[in-house]
């Protein structure tokens, strides 16, 4: 077999370089290059060779997938361990008879398994790469100890080179309450490195790490971007040396004797996801192509959901909450959720995690004429858990200490009164699941609201303190599959302080990231920007909250509170018992907007627009046929200048004509009349194209307002009719 292989999927191409009994270097991850002959595969392995004068070797050749040290790779290796100081450089050669398995699966995947091995270092790799139909490519190693003493690993990580045309590097940080917060800077020489030590993927989490062609946007220049899949501590990393090379790598941050990797023994890393893309938008779209293809995605459609956060806190007073399950039922609501406060002595966040006993004090009749009540409301039932956390006032905190985390005979320190629970102890992982098993077989709970409210630190395993993060990611992991194996349909949020625990390892087991705690709507449209950019819309919450915003003190008005909800997997999280009947009427008009746009809201294809200034946002879904969209115009504050202010439509086809309106869910339509954008009053009909280059002039809002455009295609003069409407 030729050792050049080009794997193509979606508009992407990718070329690897098997030759020399080498591991794979990447020739090409980018745009489709088309069919390619041998000769021209040939030809782009020039595209690794170096002039010799300017080479610090004599034989310098690109990065492998897993860069060596011993090739000539002066960056970040690959793998980083020793035996006691020996075997820090391996160099890993390929079988020469067949370098690579290659597969195609029932999907379309195209999948290559690679083998190398080190005789004198005595490990082994198996290098596995996908390469999804729609263009999502992912990879991971697994590393073997071939010899008898223990290899300590110090890091294993996977890299992909980007093109030195990849100029400016983009990613994400945050904090409570404001997840998600972009960042850009230039690509330049040394190493952009984004250390997780906090033990979770953070509320400042990487998300996703791009590097692009200088001013890429949402919808222009090309990008590569890369995440890793993993919960835990983690590294993620741009790296540009003098050599002109550029790589994206990621992998698990492992404390010193975190991994030592027995006699036999093996670790695998977390999968690293890469996509490329002309713009953000068609990246995160491959992202959301390859969630919606799994077989766990769901396959029902996103219950409205009300959750009595927000609303009543820790006063769990089974009438206050019944009628909140009245109020949500009447408005539209499908799943109600009962959030922290229900168990052992829990009244208040001082106490009690680790009991999850229903609290005889609060539910004296159990949670049975709570659930009963939802379910007649025609309603399911939901429950708030927090499992990987001890309150030191809790009967396990006093039964078992040595299951809270401990290093150097330090629990670490408090963080919101409570300290984590070691999961990587056998007990503990079996108290946690029979007390949650014995919920579930109890109650009809179709779903767990699972929460992380803090930072690891000194997450020692006791009694030696060992580092245990690592162990304790995968036994939540296990624990999360076992719950789900045993329950049937049951559903499972991934919350964290709000939106800290978003990755694609605990997106295997869950259907919702709750994206932050903030339900102010002019702050969520970053939030929610920047969570959809890896997460398709139907597995992020985003709810409706009060008109004051508990965390910022701003007020707004529904149209923008709910007109920004509208996006994900919609929830109500309001005090309905505040609300007047107008308001609860216009609540429930927004709610049925939802429901009868879920199907294109949960399918579509998610666009943002490019704007000139950042006082008004556009970003919309769009029907994977191109047949309507749906968009969301918000006015973030007030323009510079008087106008007229023109929003651009993107992701339609520009051939098909579209009929524009402008929705308001709830409210009366405008009447025509001076200051009223006369397109507004009855709509009209543009093509993609026009709406795309020219748009539209925006009905003047005030700020921290929003309008819901809708376009649906009425016939196109490039012959395709997807649907046709008056
Ligand atoms: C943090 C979550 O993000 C909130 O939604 C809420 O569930 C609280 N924890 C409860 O303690």
């Amino acid at each position: 077999m030729s050792t050049l292989l080009h794997l193509r999927a979606a508009g992407t191409s990718l070329v690897l370089d098997l030759a020399d009994q080498l591991l794979p270097v990447v020739r090409h991850w980018g745009a489709d290059l088309g069919e390619l002959g041998e000769d021209e595969l040939q030809a782009l392995a020039l595209a690794g060779w170096v002039a010799r004068g300017d080479s610090p070797f004599d034989r310098a050749d690109q990065v492998s997938m897993l860069p060596e040290h011993a090739r000539g790779w002066l960056g970040r290796p690959g793998v980083e361990g020793s035996r006691a100081g020996r075997d820090w450089s391996p160099a890993f050669r390929t079988s020469g008879e067949a370098p690579a398995t290659v597969t195609t699966e029932a999907d379309g995947t195209r999948r290559v398994v690679v083998r190398g091995g080190d005789a004198c270092a005595y490990l082994e790799v198996e290098l596995e790469l996908e390469l999804h139909p729609g263009g999502l490519l992912r990879t991971r190693t697994t590393l073997t100890n071939t010899g008898e003493e223990v290899y300590d690993l110090g890091a294993l990580r996977t890299t992909l080179p980007v093109p030195e045309r990849a100029t400016e590097l983009l990613d994400f940080a945050g904090r409570h309450t404001m997840e998600r917060v972009p960042q850009r800077q230039p690509f330049d020489i040394g190493a952009h490195s984004r250390e997780v030590r906090t033990g979770r993927t953070g509320l400042d989490a990487v998300h996703l790490l791009c590097a692009g062609e200088p001013g890429f946007g949402f919808g222009s220049g090309q990008v590569w971007a890369v995440h890793l899949g993993w919960s835990g501590n983690q590294t993620t990393y741009a790296e540009r040396l003098f050599n002109g090379s550029r790589v994206l790598g990621s992998g698990e941050r492992l404390e010193h004797g975190e991994v030592r990797i027995g006699a036999g023994e093996r670790v695998t890393t977390p999968w690293l996801y890469a996509a490329h893309g002309t713009g953000l938008d068609e990246v995160a779209g491959r992202f959301h192509a390859w969630l919606r293809s799994r077989p766990q995605h769901p396959a029902r459609p996103r219950p409205v959901t009300i959750n009595n956060w927000e609303a009543t806190y820790f006063d769990h007073d089974l009438a206050r909450l019944t009628d909140l399950v009245d109020r949500g039922a009447r408005v539209g609501a499908e799943r109600f959720v009962l959030d922290d406060g229900w168990f052992g002595g829990r009244r208040d966040d001082t106490t009690s995690l680790g009991d999850w006993v229903v609290s005889e004090d609060a539910w004296p009749d159990g949670l049975d004429p709570l659930i009963e009540h939802v379910h007649a409301a025609g309603m399911e039932f939901g429950l708030w858990v927090e499992p990987e956390m001890v309150s030191l006032d809790s009967d396990l905190a006093r039964a078992h200490p040595e299951w809270i985390f401990a290093a150097g005979g330090r629990r670490g320190l408090e963080s919101r009164q409570q300290h984590v629970l070691d999961l990587g102890h056998p007990g503990a992982y079996a108290h946690v699941r029979d007390q949650l098993t014995a919920l579930l077989d109890r109650y009809a709970i179709a779903y767990l609201k699972w929460d992380h409210n803090r930072y690891l630190n000194d997450a020692g395993h006791t009694p030696g303190g060992e580092p245990g993060v690592r162990a304790h990611t995968l036994a939540v992991y296990r624990l999360m599959d076992e719950l789900l194996a045993a329950h049937p349909g049951l559903e499972i949020e991934s919350c964290s302080a709000g939106g800290g625990r978003v990755d694609l390892g605990v997106l295997e087991r869950t259907v919702r990231v709750w994206a932050s705690d903030c339900i102010d709507p002019l702050e969520r449209q970053q939030i929610q920007r920047g969570t959809m950019l890896l997460v398709p819309p139907e597995l992020v919450g985003t709810h409706v909250a009060s008109r004051e915003s508990h965390t910022t003190g701003r007020r707004h008005d529904l149209d923008f509170r709910a007109g920004t909800a509208l996006w994900g997997h919609l929830g109500i999280e309001w005090d309905l018992a505040t609300c007047s009947e107008e308001e609860l009427t216009e609540l429930s008009h927004w709610v049925a907007f939802h429901t009868s746009h879920r199907e294109l809201l949960h399918t579509g294809r998610v666009v943002n627009g490019d704007h000139h200034d950042d006082a008004t946002w556009v970003h919309g879904t769009v029907a994977q046929d191109r047949s309507e969209a749906l968009y969301q115009v918000a006015s973030l504050r007030r323009p510079d200048t008087t106008g007229p202010h023109r929003v651009r439509l993107p992701g339609l086809d520009p051939a098909v004509r579209y009929r524009v309106t402008l929705e308001s869910p709830g409210q009366d339509p405008l009447p025509a009349g001076l200051g009223v954008v006369p397109w507004a009053v009855d709509g009209i009909t543009l093509t993609g194209r026009l709406l795309a280059e020219a748009g539209l002039p925006v009905q003047p809002t005030d700020p921290e307002h929003s309008q819901i455009w809708r376009a649906v295609a009425v016939g196109g003069s490039g012959g395709a009719t997807p649907r046709m409407t008056a």
